[in-house]
């Protein structure tokens, strides 16, 4: 991100940031009808519309009200859009497309209104946090849409996979994990050095191709390579393929999508590894051994666009890549789509770094530090660039499968 900037070019920076932003998620309503709009596609998640309108709700709260001191100018909205106003059952009957669109600008103009007095620079983290706070309720408006309609598209023939080294080396030492820039959110720091022994760790996420042997060798039946709980799970759910599996030889490079943590695991045990721990993967996406440093990106500092990964741009291609389709995007270690295509789960608990505090608001990160949910780390397809980075942390609890997420193994000396 940029560092130095004067006070007004900084407000132009976010102006512009908070402009693009919306436009990307106004692009989720293009063609979207009332009842798509409103469609509870799985318990777990709200619809498209609750989403939209949470975003507006919380970029009042926090910079009109708090930050602004104005009054709510949409009192009767709070109980519907606040996180903890209405269980996710109740948040089926939403005003309309347009009246939420009404919503959306009505407040977006007072901000704009207010971040042209507002000392911008004293505010910077308030003002990342919401435009992350947007980006990730657009993905999972997304997921939601995805569930809906859960088509793949057809896809151009995949890349060939280079049939060498598939798993890289890691040597043992220490590394800085987290990040205590102002565009990081309050889990990812403080920043704070971590050594790791030798380790290798895949090249590339999990393809399709390679997660069809796992099916074919009855992988899903067999509970020596499920955890306890996992199997569990599996009984329970009577799971047989992925969620978002698609049997098309033409996604065999593609990385499997729409897994458990239990999946991913028990895939990995099939193979002889094991999951990352969060650290193992960080390390192996930005640290720069030659420089003795943590890089933002696994290629470096500049912004990510779809010249390195496939994330969420406007020129979007809404759906997974082959895992080797950006060599631009490797890491200094040769890790391949650390950012961008799939999310993927580690072995770790979501838990608070050294240091930690909770900003904005408690129940941002720290009500999720309960050794129940999973860290995943990378990005996905549907990720906007706001919040793709490789010290970003996302999580969920093991059993969620309706995510973007895939994985890459690891295994130790
Ligand atoms: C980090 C994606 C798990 O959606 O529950 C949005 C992000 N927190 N509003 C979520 C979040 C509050 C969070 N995840
Ligand atoms: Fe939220």
């Amino acid at each position: 991100m940029i560092l130095e900037l004067s006070k007004s070019s900084l407000r132009d920076y976010f102006i512009r940031g908070f402009q693009e932003c919306r436009a990307q998620t106004l692009e989720l309503l293009d063609s979207l009808d009332e009842e798509t709009f409103c469609c509870q596609a799985h318990p777990d998640f709200s619809p498209v519309g609750w989403h939209l309108g949470h975003i507006a709700y919380t970029e009042s709260l926090w910079l009109l009200e708090r930050g602004a001191g104005l009054d709510s100018i949409y009192p009767q909205y709070r109980k519907l859009y606040a996180a903890d106003g209405l269980p996710k059952s109740e948040r089926v009957k939403l005003p309309s497309i347009e009246e939420t669109r009404n919503y959306l600008n009505a407040v977006r103009e007072k901000v704009i209104d207010y971040i042209k007095v507002v000392d911008i620079e004293s505010q910077q983290r308030l003002w990342r946090f919401l435009l992350q706070h947007e980006s990730q309720h657009c993905e999972t408006a997304c997921i939601v849409l995805k569930l809906i309609s859960p088509l793949t598209p057809p896809t151009a023939s995949p890349l060939p996979l280079n049939p060498e080294s598939q798993m890289i080396k890691i040597p043992a030492g220490e590394f800085e994990m987290g990040s205590n820039s102002d565009d990081t959110l309050d889990n990812e720091r403080a920043a704070h050095l971590v050594y790791l022994d030798t380790y290798f760790i895949d090249r590339y996420p999990i393809t399709s191709g390679k997660y069809r042997e796992f099916m074919e060798s009855g992988g899903y039946k067999d509970a020596q390579y499920w955890s306890d709980a996992g199997w569990k799970w599996l009984q329970l759910e009577q799971v047989k393929q992925p969620l978002y599996w698609c049997n098309d030889g033409a996604y065999d490079n593609h990385p499997v999508m729409g897994v458990s943590y239990y999946e991913a695991e028990a895939y990995a045990k099939f193979v002889g590894k094991r999951l990352p721990t969060e650290a193992e993967w960080e390390k192996a996406a930005r640290w720069d051994e030659q420089a003795n440093r943590s890089r933002t990106y696994p290629w470096g500092e500049q912004e990510p666009t779809q010249e390195y990964c496939n994330c969420a741009t406007s020129l979007n291609i809404y759906q997974t890549t082959p895992v080797n389709a950006y060599p631009k995007g490797q890491s200094a270690y040769g890790m391949y789509d650390a950012l961008g295509n799939v999310w993927e789960w580690t072995n770790s608990w979501f838990d608070a770094y050294k240091g930690f505090e909770y900003y904005p608001y408690i129940g941002y990160s720290q009500v999720y530090f309960d050794n129940q949910h999973k860290v995943l780390k990378g990005s996905s397809w549907a990720t906007r660039q706001e919040c793709t980075r490789a010290s970003f942390r996302n999580w969920y609890y093991p059993h969620v499968r309706q995510i973007f997420a895939g994985f890459r193994c690891a295994s130790s000396l």
